[in-house]
């Protein structure tokens, strides 16, 4: 993947960069900005060769080839979904569309606030707050046996674009969702979640590291340089329900 991620970029550098005039019309300076470099980067144009929904795809991608957090047979929960681009990766990975018939059949659970086009292989709860209790409820309903192996959030709230409100609000939303997990992740799982860095991360991370037994933090390549985004990805959970850490 590394490889492939590189040619793909390489291969993109070379191309001269087309802009159409349509798509800058009526926008402010701020937008402007951000969609030349959107239009240009490698991983928007890779994922529409893939036909992932976004680029996002590729950041799952990476941790996964890293880290191999989702295999056949595994049963996820992908916490703010929309578009669904984790939840492809994640259909590929665990085999819930039943692709390879020789290997167990996993099961995907989108959540999101937005409504997600329909997946082949994917569950979708939308719209749908995470943290809404009658969406835990419903959560727990829809995953066999009411567990998921793996928790994924790529959740993002609205951006205010003051750093540090949307950084606490970011945290707390990862916490709220690891108050969740003694009801839904099962003992040995993983939990991976996007945070923007800063001044609450601490208390995230000392959550993840007394809950689970590796915590690692990961900014993959995917991961825009300029962005404070970077990912927690904790595994081995024991602080499931019923047990003695509880
Ligand atoms: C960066 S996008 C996720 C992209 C997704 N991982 C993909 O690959 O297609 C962040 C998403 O988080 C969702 N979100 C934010 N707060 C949420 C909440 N409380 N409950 C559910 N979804 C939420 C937003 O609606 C948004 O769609």
């Amino acid at each position: 993947l590394t490889r492939y991620l590189k040619l793909v970029r390489a291969s993109f550098q070379h191309q001269r960069f087309h802009s159409s005039a349509s798509h800058y019309k009526g926008r402010t300076g701020a937008q402007h900005l951000w969609l030349s470099r959107h239009l240009r980067d490698s991983f928007v144009k890779a994922a529409k060769v893939e036909s992932y929904r976004c680029r996002s795809a590729f950041k799952l991608l990476e941790v996964n080839e890293k880290h191999q957090i989702l295999r056949p047979g595994l049963r996820v929960l992908d916490c703010g979904a929309a578009p669904g681009a984790w939840s492809q990766v994640a259909v590929q990975r665990v085999n819930s569309a039943g692709t390879d018939p020789s290997s167990p059949i996993g099961f995907v659970l989108g959540v999101d606030l937005l409504h997600i086009f329909p997946l082949e292989g994917a569950t979708f709860l939308c719209p749908a707050d995470v943290t809404d209790p009658r969406t835990f409820q419903r959560v727990l309903e829809l995953l066999p046996g009411g567990r998921a192996d793996v928790i994924l959030s790529d959740m993002a709230p609205n951006a205010t674009g003051i750093r540090d409100l949307d950084h606490d609000r970011l945290i707390s939303l990862c916490l709220s969702l690891l108050d969740m997990a003694p009801d839904i992740l099962h003992p040995g799982g993983t939990f991976l979640c996007k945070t923007w860095a800063g001044s609450q991360s601490h208390l995230l991370q000392k959550r993840l590291t007394e809950e689970f037994q590796n915590t690692r933090i990961i900014k993959p390549e995917a991961s825009r340089k300029e962005s404070s985004e970077v990912y927690f990805l904790a595994t081995q959970y024991h602080r499931w329900k019923g047990s003695a850490k509880h």
